[in-house]
């Protein structure tokens, strides 16, 4: 594996590779878990060249939010990357990706309203803004990203769209813990008795998906069922709790046939906010 620091070298390095070969792109933010490997993975099999960054964006952090206690742990990732057979690990640092003269921003308007939005009104502008600048840097075939953060996997599916890039967006399903954690990188902020009790969040989520599969339309009914669900959490804040059309992201009073819904939630556990969803179509 290939480690390069600065974007001018990356983009050389990868110059010759581009015109024969695919190359298949995962941006990260480091402290890497089994859902980054799955990422991984999934574009090993699909391109020839594999390129990996790892980066904590400053820019997709709040005032107040968790940028410079972000788990950092280089030396584990590189290993797990290896063993992945990844062919580049793009390392930039943060003056390497925004000089001091850097005013530029990227955003993708509507879908970024909502969900995550509205309780984090920059971080999907300092997304936008730093994929854009990986993307250019790598010019990749493939992206990939993970469901998990699927309002930022639609957001950068439009982003693609909107300004005509040349890369295929692929999304690739959510790995969770075997008591239905999704695995995340802040799940390593929790205490033993908050772990236990994050498991509520996905049962809440099958909750509601039980409730639709059985024919179950009325969003007030299965976001009812969901906070009761999450009522046994008792370390547990509800951020939001939502039902929004898979595509547009605009919220649903009532599931039409056929509809493909988020369910979606973020949920604090002490300082520490956790975001879970799942994908449903209605019957
Ligand atoms: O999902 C993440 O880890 C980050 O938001 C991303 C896509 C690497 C951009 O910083």
């Amino acid at each position: 594996m290939k480690i390069l620091k600065s974007p001018q070298e990356l983009n050389l390095a990868l110059f010759d590779l581009r015109l024969k070969k695919t190359v298949g792109f995962v941006p990260t933010m480091g402290y890497l878990h089994d859902g980054h490997r799955k990422l991984v993975k999934q574009a090993r099999k699909e391109n020839d060249v594999v390129v990996v960054s790892i980066f904590v964006n400053p820019l997709q952090f709040g005032a107040g939010e968790d940028y410079k206690k972000y788990p950092r742990g280089l030396a584990r990732d590189q290993r797990i990357l290896e063993a992945e057979k990844t062919d580049f690990l793009f390392l930039p640092d943060v003056k390497q990706l925004y000089p001091d003269d850097f005013v530029t921003e990227v955003r993708v308007s509507r879908l970024t309203e909502g969900l995550c939005g509205k309780s984090r009104p920059t971080h999907f502008a300092g997304v936008t803004t730093v994929v854009l600048k990986l993307l250019n840097v790598v010019q990749p075939t493939n992206l990939y990203l993970g469901q998990k953060d699927y309002q930022q996997y639609r957001v950068l599916r439009q982003m693609v769209k909107d300004l005509n890039l040349q890369v295929k967006v692929r999304m690739v399903p959510i790995v969770r813990e075997p008591d239905g954690l999704a695995l995340s990188s802040r799940n390593v902020y929790l205490s033993k008795t908050q772990r236990d009790e994050a498991r509520f969040l996905s049962l809440a989520l099958n909750e509601a998906k039980k409730k639709i599969v059985n024919g179950e339309k009325n969003v007030g009914t299965l976001k009812k069922a969901m906070r009761d669900c999450l009522k046994k959490a008792k370390s547990a804040r509800v951020d939001y709790l939502e039902i929004v059309d898979a595509d547009s992201l605009q919220g649903v009073l009532k599931l039409k046939s056929g509809q493909t819904v988020l369910i979606a939630l973020a949920v604090y556990f002490g300082k520490t906010r956790l975001i879970d969803n799942m994908l449903v179509k209605g019957k």
